[in-house]
């Protein structure tokens, strides 16, 4: 192994991928992959706890490589692979389940928020952080980028590396360091709640035309009228200018608020021209990436050499310390 540090993060191809995960979580990830050995992937078995329809789930993976690669992740620069074609995943899952007291997940913050918000409370989605905590440490991960709704389930696998090391032998897993992303406040959606999938409140990256800017003019904002000054840090439309404009347009635009005279139409014309130019580049750029989709394959399938093989690297001493039998070798 490099002497790197290892740099692990997952994301769910579970819709498509709004502004909320680019700031929150895509923009680090791409940032990063200069800064280490970055390992990149896509949580599709997660995604399964929530979403039971292969087609879907299917195209929701294409297209979220897609967003990936457009955006600026370079499949030679980091791995960047799918979940599932690492199977050392669940099977150090499992192990991991066998060591984890029921008690730890019934504390499961995501867990409750997710049954709270109508998904089936089914075993999956209640051992979620189980299977979160395999994808980080069966590569040894040194750093886990993540936003700060995910610091339980890193801390879940911090606790579950303990765990097996001090039952089956020191060193077989190592304990990564939290890394929570804190460069970005939560992105509001346009109802002025986090942005999320499953809220329907999204702005799309990929979004583009009409469809766009319905979705920016639909911005809930409060009912002052066009010629009174506004405070900009009320108004979800600022929070957003705030992610795409530079400093001086920023600023501009808060003077603008407070002088009065200038209205949320405007407001909201201005972030729709920001949206637009900032991805522009990689919306092209995307629009030619669709067009050879025996290139999404392909690096997803050499992605997932390389991630299998540094995964056997962990695993196999696990078997053996676990005593468990295997007439087989990867
Ligand atoms: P969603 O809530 O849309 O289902 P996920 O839970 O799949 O999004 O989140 C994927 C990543 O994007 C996570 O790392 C999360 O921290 C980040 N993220 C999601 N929504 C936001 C948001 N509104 N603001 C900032 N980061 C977000
Ligand atoms: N739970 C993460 C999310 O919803 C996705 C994820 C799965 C993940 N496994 C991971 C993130 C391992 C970091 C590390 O966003």
């Amino acid at each position: 192994m490099n002497k790197q540090k290892t740099i692990l993060s997952g994301i769910q191809p579970s819709g498509k991928l709004h502004i909320g995960n680019y700031f929150g979580a895509m923009k680090q990830h791409i940032a990063m992959q200069e800064q280490g050995d970055a390992f990149y992937f896509l949580a599709n078995y997660h995604t399964l706890t929530s979403l039971s329809d292969g087609n879907l789930l299917q195209e929701n993976t294409r297209d979220v490589v897609l967003d990936y690669l457009a955006l600026g992740l370079d499949p030679d620069k980091c791995t960047f692979f799918a979940q599932s074609d690492v199977p050392q995943t669940t099977e150090l899952a499992w192990i991991l389940g066998t060591l984890t007291p029921v008690s730890l997940m019934e504390k499961g913050v995501a867990y409750k928020d997710k049954v709270a918000n109508g998904l089936s409370p089914n075993i999956g989605l209640f051992t979620y952080p189980i299977l979160q905590a395999a994808d980080i440490l069966i590569y040894h991960s040194d750093i886990v980028p993540v936003g700060e709704d995910q610091k339980q389930n890193i801390e879940i696998a911090r606790d579950l590396a303990g765990k097996l090391n001090r039952a089956f032998g020191d060193d077989l897993l190592k304990i990564p360091e939290e890394h929570i992303v804190k460069s970005v406040a939560t992105v509001p959606g346009v109802d002025g709640r986090k942005m999320s999938k499953s809220y329907g409140n999204t702005i799309d990256i990929f979004d583009e035309g009409k469809s766009l800017k319905k979705r920016v003019m639909s911005i809930q904002t409060d009912s002052k009228a066009l010629e009174d000054p506004k405070d900009p840090d009320l108004c979800n439309v600022y929070a957003l200018i705030k992610l795409f404009a530079d400093e001086n347009t920023r600023n501009e635009i808060a003077d603008k608020y407070r002088s009065g005279g200038y209205g949320y139409g405007h407001a909201k014309k201005e972030l729709l021209g920001l949206i637009t130019d900032y991805y522009a580049e990689a919306r092209l750029r995307r629009k030619e990436l669709e067009k050879n989709p025996s290139y999404i394959n392909d690096v997803l399938t050499e992605g997932g050499k390389k991630a299998r093989l540094r995964a056997e690297e962990v695993m196999e001493p696990i078997r053996e310390a676990t005593g468990l039998f295997r007439s087989f070798k990867y």
